[in-house]
């Protein structure tokens, strides 16, 4: 009786064993790598290790202009490197409740990270914070929200290319002349900020800022507010332009005019993408442009840390570099 016992015991321990190591084998690794509806287990923010597949939502303020493509495929190339990424990138069309309701998509979805180039920074402070509540790291790139309620913003010092381009512009028209400045869209922070930067880059020269205008960034308002300047100001000596398009606007209008002012006006713009602004400045049609880097490449490096549960820096300021005519065959000039 007693060996019976015994024998049914040890039975009873090895099945429970055999249980215990078969349960442990199917458990799925979390996250279980389905795309939509990814993001379960693995502690959100501080690292989710060994997930089998990290989802990230890239939301990206519009797709109409040439360096926001850069964007996109600098992020998607940056990714491609990584087999654990799976990338869902949406275009907002320019259109900040767009935007808000896929920040809140992402966040429903519960995707590991989210990337988002706002467009602009007050609507979309709340969204972004809101993702930060939930536990889901957010990098913010290029344009800022308000506050500081972000994981880490990724961009260039628009301050700095500011003032360097007012900069530029005084010793170029020898501390005194008539600048046209086409802002871009002011509710967003590159645009009060190249603005601030510039007053700055100004300051004890005789430069006027004879006419001025939001251009949102786009290239079609741009020429149509040059129109106007080039109609009511008889001496305009320089046009600085929040980006590249704005700039190339601002020369098309003049060169419509009719009256060769095209060729005596200076244009200044930023953004320098080797087919848009230094292709301007090599065929003469610009002066100068200041680079500014989409930082794509980066905020994947950034996600990989944060993914991993590495630290990272709150604010990563990228480089920038000036094109001219003397320079840009040499491929530009850093500035320090
Ligand atoms: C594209 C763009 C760029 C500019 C940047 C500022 O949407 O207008 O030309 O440098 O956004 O955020």
């Amino acid at each position: 009786m007693k060996t019976t016992f015994r024998a049914i015991a040890a039975i009873l321990v090895v099945a429970s064993l055999v249980l215990i190591t078969s349960c442990k084998r199917q458990q799925p690794s979390a996250g279980g790598g389905s795309g939509a509806g990814a993001g379960s287990g693995g502690g959100k923010g501080g690292g989710t290790g060994h997930k089998e597949q990290w989802v990230i939502g890239m939301s990206q303020c519009n797709l109409g202009e040439p360096w926001r493509v850069q964007m996109n495929e600098d992020i998607k190339k940056a990714a491609a490197e990584h087999p654990r990424i799976k990338l869902i990138l949406k275009d907002a069309q320019n259109k900040s409740e767009a935007q808000q309701a896929q920040t809140k998509e992402f966040i429903s979805q519960g995707v590991d990270l989210i990337i988002i180039s706002p467009k602009e920074a007050r609507p979309l402070t709340q969204p972004v914070a809101d993702a930060i509540d939930k536990g889901i790291p957010v990098i913010v790139l290029d344009r800022k929200v308000e506050g500081d309620k972000y994981t880490c913003f990724i961009g260039a010092d628009n301050v700095k290319i500011g003032r360097e381009a007012g900069k530029h512009l005084v010793k170029l028209l020898g501390g005194k002349g008539n600048v046209v400045e086409l802002k871009g869209l002011m509710t967003s922070t590159p645009g009060q900020e190249r603005h601030n930067g510039f007053m700055e880059g100004l300051a004890g020269s005789e430069l006027k800022i004879v006419f001025d205008a939001d251009c949102q960034w786009l290239e079609p308002n741009a020429s149509k507010e040059m129109n106007s300047a080039l109609s009511r100001l008889e001496k305009i000596d320089a046009v600085y332009a929040h980006n590249d398009p704005s700039a190339h606007g601002a020369f098309l209008a003049a060169k419509q005019e009719g009256k060769g002012r095209e060729k005596t006006i200076k244009f200044i713009g930023i953004d320098a993408l080797p087919h848009e602004g230094v292709r301007y400045v090599k065929e003469g049609i610009m002066t100068a442009t200041f680079q500014y880097p989409t930082g794509g490449k980066e905020a994947i490096d950034v996600a990989m840390k944060i993914l991993k549960g590495e630290k990272v820096e709150k604010n990563i300021t990228l480089g920038t570099m000036i094109y001219t005519a003397e320079n840009v065959e040499k491929g530009g000039e850093t500035i320090q």
